[in-house]
């Protein structure tokens, strides 16, 4: 695992870009796992910056994101489909078909998690995913559980998570209570992975990253992956 502590928020943004600009100049047909939240809009941005520079070229990127809030359809403003409509793809160059988010309006969400499993499934693996993380340790939307949960599947959200998205939405009661998401097996089959964290995240990335691993801290399992690389900003 390499850890680069950056001076602050707009140097992890930078670092964390280069190292998927590095990704897509090197491969440009390649599979990228993308997050939503407040840690990985500065990275969008220096993205979208390399690509008006005429640097990047997503035209062959296909991307999946983690996950997305039960009961919520792709129109919805807190959707994290519209989070990555409005954040990154209406910028750049990908194809709006090329981009894959978990439906959260889907009729039958078991339904949806096995399709959504079978997509990732079907690229091969993802070459690169980028992660935050919660301030109890989930990635994704993996909640401190007895478990590492394999696949696809729908969480129930923590009253913590919930608290702590709250800011997005007019009040706590607005907040979806379950969501879909990649499992950690799916998380840990990408190829290189990428981790962005701010300051306020200091500790539990150091609970996670050189604590005892066990699904009471999920990126815990993270230890185990050959690529991991955690961008954390010092302020
Ligand atoms: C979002 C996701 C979550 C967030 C985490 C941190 O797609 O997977 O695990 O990465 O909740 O969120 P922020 O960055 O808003 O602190």
């Amino acid at each position: 695992m390499r850890f680069i502590e950056t001076k602050d928020y707009e140097e992890m943004s930078l670092i964390a870009a280069n190292l998927i600009g590095a990704q897509v100049l090197l491969k440009p047909s390649s599979v990228l796992g993308l997050a939503t939240g407040s840690s990985p809009i500065g990275t969008y941005q220096e993205l979208i910056r390399n690509y008006q520079r005429g640097i990047l070229d997503f035209s062959d990127i296909h991307t999946v994101n983690l996950d997305e809030y039960c009961g919520l359809a792709g129109d919805h403003p807190q959707s994290y489909r519209y989070f990555m409509n409005q954040t990154l793809f209406s910028h750049i160059n990908i194809k709006l078909e090329n981009t894959f988010v978990p439906n959260g309006a889907a009729e039958d969400f078991d339904k949806e998690c096995s399709r959504y499993d079978a997509l990732v499934k079907s690229f091969g693996g993802v070459d690169l995913q980028l992660l935050g993380i919660g301030h109890n340790g989930h990635i994704a939307f993996n909640e401190p559980d007895d478990h590492f949960p394999a696949q696809v599947h729908r969480v129930k959200l923590t009253e913590s998570t919930i608290h702590a998205n709250a800011r997005l939405f007019d009040n706590v009661e607005e907040v979806p209570t379950t969501a879909l998401t990649m499992g950690i097996g799916t998380i840990m089959r990408a190829k290189r992975i990428v981790l962005v964290a701010g300051a306020e995240k200091k500790e539990i990335v150091c609970r996670a990253m050189e604590g005892k691993i066990s699904p009471d801290v999920p990126a815990s399992v993270l230890q185990l992956h050959p690529d991991v690389t955690v961008v954390i900003s010092k302020s």
